[in-house]
């Protein structure tokens, strides 16, 4: 009973908890890599992987050795198997001259990140992965901002993922005018602007949650302004959520300047749902505006 180097003949207990820890292993096995498993009585119960990784995130060494796997059967757990194997490889690293030990664990594996500051492993950097399918060639239509003309029906979801409430919206829906961001043929955003005399007001803005983050709002604050201030208007306001942090940042960067907040505006009376926002309740709404000079 112990950890040993994996032999041959544990090739078929090492894959049966392979696929435990890697549904799709194909239990190939990686020339880089060392396999030690932990054994009773000739079956063996748990296993730990490792490679020598010519650097690694947050260790400091290079090269430097890395857990690429580590697995305990489910009945054998909490006993000190998994601490076992980890101290078997520590003591061949350390006895090989190295100072560090990497290991990784995805986020949401509570037991594993336990796990792993109980055996004495330091959190460093946490990393998001991304994957691009790169058979789907899309081609990346550039975004064009143009009046709309058509029936403000076609806009509704938009104006919706703007504001919560249906009875505020029905309001405002068909007055002042309304540009788009069209990609293709498809409308991935909207601005209403409507003017009062020389206050000119972004009633909406919104971009479908697909495309966010590409600067398409931007664009169409951006054409807004032009419009407002080319139109005669001396400022143009806008109004959010302060809950809303992503919004309040959103108009800071454009040039906007907050003048005011209405408190208790995003009620039930008014047709708001109660909800969160960045976990702050949507209550209270922050006046912005922007004069011909602020402009970025
Ligand atoms: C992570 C894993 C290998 C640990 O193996 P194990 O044999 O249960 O670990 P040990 O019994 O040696 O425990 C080592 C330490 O981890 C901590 N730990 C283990 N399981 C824990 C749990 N469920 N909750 C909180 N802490 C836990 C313990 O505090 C323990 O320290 P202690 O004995 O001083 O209290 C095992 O839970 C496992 O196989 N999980 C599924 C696969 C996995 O997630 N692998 C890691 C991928 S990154």
């Amino acid at each position: 009973m112990g950890v040993r180097p994996m032999r041959s003949s544990d090739r078929q207990d090492v894959l049966a908890l392979r696929l435990l820890l890697w549904p799709d292993d194909d239990g190939g096995e990686d020339p880089g890599e060392t396999v030690l498993v932990w054994e009773q009585d000739g079956t063996v119960g748990g296993f730990l992987i490792y490679s020598l990784r010519p650097w690694a995130e947050g260790c400091e060494r290079r090269p430097v050795p890395y857990i690429e796997g580590w697995f305990v059967r489910e009945d054998l757990r909490r006993r000190g198997v998994g601490r076992a194997l980890v101290s078997a490889v520590e003591d061949r690293a350390r006895a090989a001259g190295f100072r560090e030990l990497g290991s990784d664990a995805p986020v949401a594996n509570r037991v594993s990140l336990a796990a792993h500051r109980r055996l004495g492993f330091e959190p460093t950097e946490k990393l998001q992965f991304f994957r691009k399918n790169l058979a789907v060639v899309e081609p990346q239509a550039t975004v064009v901002v143009e009046p709309f003309r058509g029936s403000r029906a076609e806009l509704l979801p938009l104006f919706e993922e703007a504001d919560d409430s249906a009875s505020e919206i029905r309001g405002y829906f068909e007055l002042g005018e309304v540009y788009v961001a069209r990609r293709g043929q498809q409308i991935v955003g909207h601005v209403q602007l409507i003017a009062s005399g020389e206050v000119w007001e972004v009633k909406s803005v919104a971009v479908v949650e697909s495309m966010q983050g590409q600067g398409i709002g931007a664009t169409l604050i951006r054409k807004a302004l032009d419009r407002a201030f080319s139109a005669g208007a001396a400022r143009v306001v806008a109004a959010t959520a302060t809950a809303d942090i992503g919004n309040l940042r959103f108009y800071q960067r454009l040039g906007f300047r907050m003048d005011r907040v209405e408190r208790d505006v995003f009620c039930p009376d008014r047709g708001y749902p109660n909800v969160e926002a960045d976990g702050i309740e949507v209550r209270d709404r922050v006046w912005f505006s922007i004069e011909v000079h602020g402009r970025h």
